[in-house]
């Protein structure tokens, strides 16, 4: 297969953890062909979707991991596949690329995520199509209605639908004499959407990363353990990721949103899981791969690359 990642500029990813540069070993070792380009160099018109492009190949380094080689405009229907796995913000420009992507596998391009539905599921919101799995949440901007369910859940989280990494979340008690203030700024004094969800005190424990491929579950996730004095269970907050072997409830939560899933072109989801419930569908860019793979040697990048190639074959 010949691949094209649309990632972020390579010399800002950290090979030593990025799942991306996983994925594209991954699929130098089984013998295919990595390109990459920047979503700034996407473009659109009648005849077709393009970008300049370059190829590239791996090390085995994880400082200087990388080598370029020729560049071109290229069309993306030439590649087998393309990986859009540029980071969030998930911002307007993220979804003129889904725009422009769609564009492309009407032209016969083959892409991961499945850009309408990266675009359809936003990675707070998406847990509403799956209520049995989901603690009491609540999605409003209205601050009336955000304080009533913080009067009603006594300690909640607020989190922005479009967060990430753990940026701007707060927990929050029903007698926190910050309270209102906390609500006016999340809200914007109630002009933004805002996700409230009652407090789960199993975080302690880690936010779960349970990954699917396909729909299918990878047997091992990444518990990702808050540091002390700290609420988040996010690596960019500082948590520690230990690789575990998945639960019996992940496996539930896994087979029944996995092939739904899958179904919509979400080849590689990142669920986050706390305790017994589903709190994140990650869809965009999702990362775990390095971590765990590490840890118990289980090849999640390799899996992840039959998958794809599974796929388009
Ligand atoms: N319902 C909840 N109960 C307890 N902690 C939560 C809850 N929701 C989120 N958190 C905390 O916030 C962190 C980030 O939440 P998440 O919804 O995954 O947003 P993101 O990872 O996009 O910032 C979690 O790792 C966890 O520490
Ligand atoms: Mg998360």
């Amino acid at each position: 297969m010949v691949l094209l990642f649309i990632i972020d500029p390579p010399e800002e990813l950290k090979a030593y953890k990025d799942t991306t540069v996983a994925m594209m070993r991954a699929a130098q070792a089984r013998g295919h062909e990595t390109w990459f380009c920047s979503q700034a160099a996407l473009h659109w018109s009648k005849s077709t979707v393009a970008a300049a492009a370059t190829r590239i190949s791996l090390t085995g380094d994880d400082q200087d991991w990388y080598r370029t080689h020729e560049s071109s405009e290229r069309s993306l229907r030439d590649f087998d596949a393309v990986l859009m796995r540029k980071d969030p913000p998930f911002d307007m420009e993220y979804v003129a690329s889904t725009w422009i992507l769609e564009a492309a596998e009407r032209q016969g391009a083959r892409v991961f995520n499945s850009p309408r539905a990266i675009r359809d599921h936003n990675e707070k919101f998406a847990i509403a199509e799956f209520p049995q799995f989901t603690v009491p949440s609540l999605v409003a901007r209205a601050m009336e209605i955000l304080q009533r369910f913080i009067d009603e859940h006594d300690k909640v989280v607020l989190k922005r639908l479009d967060g990430m990494g753990g940026a701007g979340i707060f927990v929050v008690r029903r007698d926190d004499p910050n309270r209102n203030v906390i609500v006016e700024t999340i809200s914007d004094l109630g002009t933004r959407s805002v996700m409230a969800q009652r407090f789960i005190p199993e975080i302690a424990h880690g936010d779960k990363r349970v990954i699917l491929i396909d729909g299918r579950i990878v047997p091992h996730c990444l518990a990702r353990i808050p540091k002390p004095g700290e609420s988040r269970g996010n690596l960019a907050a500082g948590a520690r990721g230990e690789a575990q072997p998945v639960s019996a409830r992940h496996c539930e939560i896994a087979a029944a949103v996995g092939p739904v899933l899958a179904a919509r072109g979400l080849l590689f989801v990142g669920l986050d899981v706390i305790g017994d419930w589903l709190t994140e569908l990650n869809v965009t860019s999702p990362t775990g791969f390095r971590e765990i793979q590490d840890q118990t040697g289980y090849d999640v990048a390799g899996t992840f690359i039959d998958a794809l190639l599974s796929k388009v074959q």
